[in-house]
């Protein structure tokens, strides 16, 4: 028999950018069009199995809106990995991400892992983040990057197993 290792996550980021979306993408591998903003935070959870460990994600989904910001801490305070997410179609999303990556690095666990996730990247035709620039400041402070589509199921589970591969060994 082979153990569940438990992993703890939040998903930071400005309102709109998908947070919830590629939480239910992960959990239920679906999408629905118009998902109501969220209020406070939403809880789930998912196994998923990476080289041969199991893994049981508890995902924290906090709510975007300026109004909850400072329930935030409550989320990413003994976290194993905060995923902050951004819409590529959105520059201003991606400078929140900036404030955020700021905070856990003054607020946060030391060892947390720090995941960026660009979202929404089916929107080609409206990109205002560039693949390059995001790459360039994740490496720069030590972070996953990837770019997902909750809409059309790009990259969402390999999110998840990015950061099951960056945990350290038990
Ligand atoms: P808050 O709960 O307010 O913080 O927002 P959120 O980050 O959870 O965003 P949510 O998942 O509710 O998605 C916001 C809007 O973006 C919804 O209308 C979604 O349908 C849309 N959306 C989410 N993911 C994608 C995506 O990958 N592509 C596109 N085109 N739209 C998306
Ligand atoms: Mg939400």
């Amino acid at each position: 028999t082979m153990s569940i290792r438990e992993v703890k996550v939040c998903l930071l980021g400005e309102s709109g950018v998908g947070k919830s979306s590629i939480v239910m993408r992960f959990v239920t591998d679906s999408f629905k069009p118009a998902l109501e903003s969220t209020i406070g935070a939403s809880f789930m959870s998912k196994k998923i199995a990476v080289d041969d460990q199991h893994y049981a994600f508890q995902i924290w989904d906090t709510a975007g809106q300026e109004k909850y910001r400072s329930l935030a801490p409550m989320y990413y305070r003994g976290a194993a990995a905060a995923i902050v997410v951004y819409d590529v179609s959105r520059d201003s999303t991606f400078k929140t991400v900036k404030d955020w990556i700021n905070e856990l690095k003054k607020n946060a666990s030391h060892n947390i892992i720090l995941a960026i996730a660009g979202n929404k990247c089916d929107l080609e035709d409206l990109r205002e983040v560039s693949k390059r620039d995001a790459e360039e400041y994740a490496s720069l402070i030590n972070a996953i990057f990837i770019e997902t589509s909750a809409l059309n199921a790009v990259n969402v589970p390999e999110l998840f197993m990015k950061i099951a591969r960056s945990l350290p060994k038990e």
